[in-house]
């Protein structure tokens, strides 16, 4: 691989594929910045929430108002902040915003706002002196970053995604949220033709990530 190369991975999969996690190590490995989309998606969602904003009356609210849209390192990992504010983990991981986050991400307005914000990361990261970046999410190698330098999505059986967010202490209904996710009209959730896919309920963690970086040296 060119030693210099700034290395670009679009990353999908479904609710508890394992993404994150497989993002988070494969990060600190090769000094990639993190960037998770969902959280765009649930901080925008809370966003709303909090102004008793419901997602039929967005659109409306976003022709007459701006968001002022920033990024906030840490560690990592880059995350959003909304008019200068930027929701914690707990906030936006929970019961209430695993019910609403899909209905305000299906909307084409909302994620039309966050596509050239989520675009411009691919350059943050690189002006913030990391080698790569891994974006995931949903539509990351379909629609934000189609000429990635790879693309991966993730699955793995409905039980065991289920379980895993069980363990984690989750209450989530991940097949309402896959239907949802799937079935929308702007960017479904789709693994795209040139994605690696890797079923995540037969390996271990270690082993997905040594996966990816087999396919990250093979690189050029
Ligand atoms: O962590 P988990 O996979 O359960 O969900 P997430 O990545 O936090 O995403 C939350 C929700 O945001 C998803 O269920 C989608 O509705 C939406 N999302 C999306 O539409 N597009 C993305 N690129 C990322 C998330």
């Amino acid at each position: 691989m060119s030693k210099n190369k700034y290395i670009i991975i679009a990353l999908d999969g479904a609710a508890g594929s394992g993404k994150s996690t497989t993002a988070k190590a494969v990060c600190q490995k090769f000094k990639y910045i993190h960037v998770d989309t969902g959280l765009h998606y649930r901080s925008l969602c809370l966003y709303f929430l909090n102004k008793n904003i419901s997602a039929d009356k967005v659109c409306d609210y976003l022709s007459c108002n701006s968001i002022s849209m920033n990024s906030v390192i840490d560690d990592f990992s880059v995350y959003l902040s909304l008019d200068g504010h930027h929701f914690s983990s707990e906030q936006l991981r929970n019961q209430e915003m695993n019910k609403n986050v899909s209905y305000y991400a299906r909307l084409p307005e909302l994620r039309n706002l966050l596509l050239n914000y989520q675009r411009d990361l691919c350059a943050y990261g690189q002006k913030s002196g990391f080698s790569g970046i891994i974006m995931d999410g949903r539509d990351i190698g379909s629609v934000v970053l189609p000429d990635a330098d790879l693309k991966f999505f993730l699955h793995a059986d409905l039980s065991i995604r289920q379980q895993r967010r069980s363990s984690d202490g989750e209450t989530d209904s991940i097949s309402g949220r896959d239907k949802l996710d799937s079935t929308r009209k702007t960017a479904p959730l789709v693994c795209p033709a040139d994605a690696i896919s890797i079923n995540t309920g037969l390996h271990t963690i270690d082993h997905v990530v040594d996966l990816f970086s087999q396919h990250i040296l093979s690189l050029g």
